[in-house]
């Protein structure tokens, strides 16, 4: 890879949930690596004030679960910039009230799950839609978050990983309709990420449980999340379209009882 495929000199990128942990370490590494990036966040004051940061950025109100504020949103930002090369969706509905709450399906709170559906699956696809005219002028791409939850069964977040999944679905049905047009479209899938909010708001003896099946000796940053996303939203990544970047050091690679197996055979865990 040359530093040059993977330079944004000259591209525009819209990333939604700008304003959160891995969305602003997105937004520093692709404008560090050129673009001028607009943060599109229902939060619009912390989008407000990141993007007073970064040269070139500027801060647009987005809710995704309302499809006017979305086609507003990418109006704004090709009127601002003149053209469009990135959407990374990165936007999702989060936060300690919903991840306690979302459980398994038996007492699901259908509220929830519909509001859940509304942002991440809903939304991220009505702005793949006005975003799309603008790609293909561009020849530019999406990038998707999802979440290494979405690949395999869990005993929590049956709404938010089941949202994901269909997320997964929707960045191959893209694939398939638009690359001809010369708009790719992939997904980064994380794994837990050290955001300010989890660092925060996740209790430490789960946090162990999650650090006890990774394959790396630390639990993943908003930084290696925004690597994976800059590679894909580059010209480095310019023949792939349709896939899944796990990013998660090895979480969802391995039979499961990885810890369960070290102590079996007596190996300390890393
Ligand atoms: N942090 C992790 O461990 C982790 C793991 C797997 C996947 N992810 C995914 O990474 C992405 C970013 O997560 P994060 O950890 O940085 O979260 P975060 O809460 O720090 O950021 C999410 C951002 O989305 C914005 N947002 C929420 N609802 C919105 C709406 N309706 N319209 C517009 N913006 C809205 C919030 O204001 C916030 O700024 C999400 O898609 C999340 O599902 C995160």
């Amino acid at each position: 890879m040359t530093a040059d495929a993977i330079a944004m000199d000259g591209k525009v990128a819209i990333i939604t949930g700008g304003a959160g942990g891995i969305g602003e370490a997105t937004a520093r590494l692709l404008t560090a690596r050129g673009a001028r990036v607009a943060l599109a966040d229902i939060a619009v004051a912390r989008a407000t004030a990141l993007a007073a940061q970064l040269p070139g950025a500027i801060a647009v109100p987005l809710d995704l679960a309302d499809e006017a504020s979305i086609q507003a949103m990418v109006g704004q930002v090709v009127a601002h910039f003149g053209r469009l090369d990135v959407l990374h969706n990165n936007a999702a509905l989060l936060g300690p009230e919903v991840a306690r709450n979302d459980g398994d399906v038996e007492r699901m709170d259908t509220d929830l799950w519909d509001r859940t559906y509304a942002v991440n699956v809903r939304g991220t696809m009505m702005a793949c839609r006005a975003a799309l005219p603008a790609l293909r002028e561009s020849r530019g791409c999406i990038v998707n978050t999802v979440s290494n939850l979405a690949l395999q069964g869990h005993l929590i977040q049956a709404a938010y990983s089941s949202s994901k999944a269909a997320v997964i679905q929707l960045t191959r049905a893209i694939a398939a309709s638009h690359g001809r047009a010369g708009v790719r479209c992939n997904a980064v899938a994380p794994g837990m990420t050290m955001t300010p909010a989890l660092r925060e708001a996740f209790p430490p003896a789960l946090r162990q449980l999650v650090e006890d099946e990774t394959l790396r000796d630390r639990l993943g940053e908003p930084e290696d999340i925004a690597e994976a996303v800059a590679f894909l939203a580059s010209d480095a990544a310019r023949n792939i379209t349709g896939q899944v970047l796990v990013c998660d050091g090895g979480s969802a690679s391995h039979v499961p009882g990885l810890a369960g197996f070290r102590a079996f055979l007596g190996e300390e865990p890393a």
